[in-house]
């Protein structure tokens, strides 16, 4: 033995678990997190080299032991009561709560108001942790209240759970309380999932029983737990507070997690605001709950009331609106993000979940929809929790009506095109999401897209900044980045906080902006998966916006860092036509940067491409342009429809113009026209 290494031991968990508690109870690490791993790998190194010093309250045994064939049945020495619920959610169940409680300890009106200890109700799964000596040795599930299983090893691997009581070696302890995932682990653990195309949890609760119940410990220790205590099992050998608030302060000092949202208050008008407050609350708070619970605080009055039916007479839950509800779906919208994601919405038959009505529930992308397998027709489970948009959890098949359509299709459903910009959707390879790829064009999309192109890093306009963007987006005065070099002085100094000064300074930074370089002028365009660097990088290789335009996937791949998902969303980008029509815009506007050798004015590749000409032009007859347009290798037809790429109106456009813009396809004016023409020829 050797005496040193058992100190140096002792002191690592210590201090390992002293920064856990600070970190997972606290909320306030107090070491780097590289310096919390070395404590670790260190410990865990000495262990490896000492088995003789293993002990069953080691922080190493959090990361999870060996692979369970199940669990072990394990009797309560004291059984785990339910509680009795009270279903009428209004203020008239505290108060019913309140009699029931003065009427069997016999109090008349005259008496005083009975103490109570208000909690939350958590939503989770209850469980009771037994220390002996103050170490963690045994924790088990409720099971049927009298015998549960034992999952110990599970339960090591939650950081809130103290393997070792602070201050207290009573030769027994038994803390009760409740297993539950925070919404915030609850929503990344499903955003991982679904990024990766796996299943998602359906709520938390089901997240944490899940977990617990898990016969590997090591994929237990990777989905994210808490805890909270509210009670006792069997103690033996610990001064026993006289208040059950008592207990939990008591509880509290030992490192035991107990949530700051207990209160010990008198009669029933104490329960009634108690509800209220937290009812109010409830969106806020980090973790689901499903009402508030009421103890009689006494202990010995608790003992003079006993209970019936394995139900305490001395506590109730007051339950608040569930969270989840059935409905059905009328309709599948897809909605376009601010960076052209699409979503699928579920429009339901408005249905009063989470305390609030709702008609729109998100079913986060492609996939999950259809392993969900949603449907027009369907009736679905909504879940509507804090402030998360609303979710469909699943399908109650056995609902299912018989005229059902088809799986979800996204592509289809939308027949190819962005549902606010016609323009062309995509999906990268390896992406859970469909996106729009009108980056600068989609309306979704103008107020990132705007912000973007402003940037510090692209085209450096100062002063034009969220709340400035909101407004010209928002007053119409904006639609595309092009836009932005026509505004005028009387407009902008009418907006708000914009005096005649700030609407000059803003001027003169757009004017400034004209004059770039090509790498900025790339960043600048927003294409999907194109940063800073690789912007300079695609400069350098091309040496000019014409022969980026002009090139497809495989020369695009010859640019370092660039591969197929990358090429793929730049010719994604330049083959729609709504992005050329905004990039000529731009170059007619004068934005303009230090030419490479060879480099032209940005050319809108013409080939395959097909126009509809509408309207008098006034610099050449509509035979003219025509023949013009086919000699460059464009198709001119007589009607627009989704498959015309441009429409060129000149003077007194009517119809076909309407068309165009009904069926979002680019329109080009008569100065844009004959310039790209100009430019064709010169390339
Ligand atoms: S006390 C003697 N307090 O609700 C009463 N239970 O049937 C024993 N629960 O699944 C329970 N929050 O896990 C109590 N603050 C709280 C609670 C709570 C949630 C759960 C408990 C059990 C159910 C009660």
């Amino acid at each position: 033995m050797n005496p040193s290494v058992a100190q140096r031991i002792a002191a690592l968990r210590a201090e390992i678990e002293k920064h856990s508690y600070q970190y997972y109870v606290l909320d306030s690490p107090r070491i780097p997190d590289a310096e919390y791993d070395r404590l670790f790998r260190e410990l865990q190194q000495l262990e490896a080299q000492h088995p003789e010093f293993a002990t069953p309250d080691s922080p190493t045994l959090r990361v999870g032991g060996k692979i369970l064939d199940g669990f072990a049945p394990v009797r309560h020495a004291v059984p785990m009561l339910s509680i009795r619920t009270e279903t009428d959610i209004s203020d008239q169940g505290a108060h019913a709560f309140d009699t029931r409680v003065r009427k069997e300890l016999g109090l008349s009106e005259n008496d005083p108001p009975v103490e109570y200890a208000c909690e939350l109700k958590f939503d989770g799964l209850a469980i009771n942790l037994r220390y002996e000596q103050g170490v963690l040795v045994q924790a088990a599930t409720r099971g049927d209240g009298e015998t549960g299983e034992d999952v110990t090893q599970n339960i090591r691997t939650i950081h809130q759970i103290p393997l070792r009581l602070a201050g207290c070696d009573a030769p027994v302890l038994e803390v009760r309380g409740e297993i539950y995932m925070s919404r915030r682990d609850f929503e990344r653990y499903n955003e991982r999932q679904r990024e990766q195309g796996l299943p998602t949890l359906v709520n938390p609760r089901n997240g944490a029983a899940g977990s617990i119940r898990q016969l590997d410990p090591a994929l237990a220790a990777r989905r994210p737990l808490s805890f909270f205590a509210y009670g006792l099992g069997e103690v033996r050998g610990w001064a026993l507070p006289s208040t059950h608030s008592g207990v939990l302060e008591a509880l509290r000092g030992t490192g035991m997690p107990v949530s700051d949202e207990l209160e010990a208050v008198h009669g029933a008008q104490g329960l009634v605001e108690f509800h209220r407050r937290i009812a109010a609350k409830r969106d806020s708070l980090p973790f689901d709950i499903d009402g508030v619970v009421y103890k009689v605080n006494s202990l010995a009055l608790q003992a003079q009331m006993g209970f019936v039916s394995r139900e305490p007479r001395w506590a109730v839950a007051h339950k608040f609106p569930a969270e989840e509800q059935m409905t059905v779906v009328r309709d599948i919208d897809i909605q376009v993000g601010r960076t052209g994601k699409l979503t699928p919405v579920a429009k339901l038959e408005p249905v009063f979940v989470g305390g609030t009505t709702v008609s729109n529930a998100t079913l986060h992308n492609e996939d999950e929809t259809r392993r969900k397998d949603v449907r027009i027709g369907d009736t679905v489970i909504v879940r509507r929790a804090g402030d998360v948009i609303p979710e469909v959890v699943g399908v109650v098949l056995d609902l299912r009506p018989a005229n059902t359509g088809e799986p979800f299709n996204l592509y289809q459903r939308l027949g190819g095109k962005c549902p606010v910009c016609g323009s062309a959707i995509m999906r990268e390879e390896g992406e859970a999401n469909w996106r729009c790829t009108g980056g600068l064009f989609c309306p979704a999309q103008r107020k990132e897209a705007l912000l973007h192109f402003a940037g510090r890093r692209a085209l450096d306009i100062e002063g034009l900044g969220d709340k400035l963007v909101e407004q010209l987006v928002d007053q119409q005065l904006v639609q595309t980045p092009a836009d932005l070099y026509h505004l005028e002085l009387s407009v902008l100094s009418d907006l708000e906080r914009m005096g005649d000064k700030s609407a000059n300074n803003l001027l003169e930074a757009i004017a400034r902006s004209r004059q770039t370089t090509l790498a900025r002028f790339i960043y600048a365009l927003g294409i999907r998966n194109v940063g800073e660097a690789t912007a300079k990088d695609l400069a350098r290789h091309f040496g000019s916006l014409v022969n980026l335009m002009a090139a497809d996937e495989a020369r695009l791949q010859q640019v370092p860092d660039v591969g197929p998902v990358v090429a793929q969303c730049i010719t994604a980008f330049f083959a729609e036509p709504h992005n050329c029509a905004v990039i000529a815009n731009l170059r007619a506007s004068g934005i303009n940067w230090t030419e490479q050798a060879g480099e032209r004015l940005a050319v809108l590749p013409l080939s395959g491409k097909t126009f509809v000409l509408t309207g008098t032009l006034a610099s050449m007859s509509r035979d003219e342009a025509k023949a013009l347009l086919e000699e460059l290798g464009a198709k001119v037809a007589g009607s627009v429809s989704k498959k015309t790429d441009y429409v060129v109106a000149g003077a007194e456009a009517g119809s076909k113009l309407d068309k165009a813009r009904e069926l979002n396809v680019a329109v080009l004016d008569e100065q844009q026209f004959t310039q790209i023409l100009k430019q064709q020829e010169s390339a």
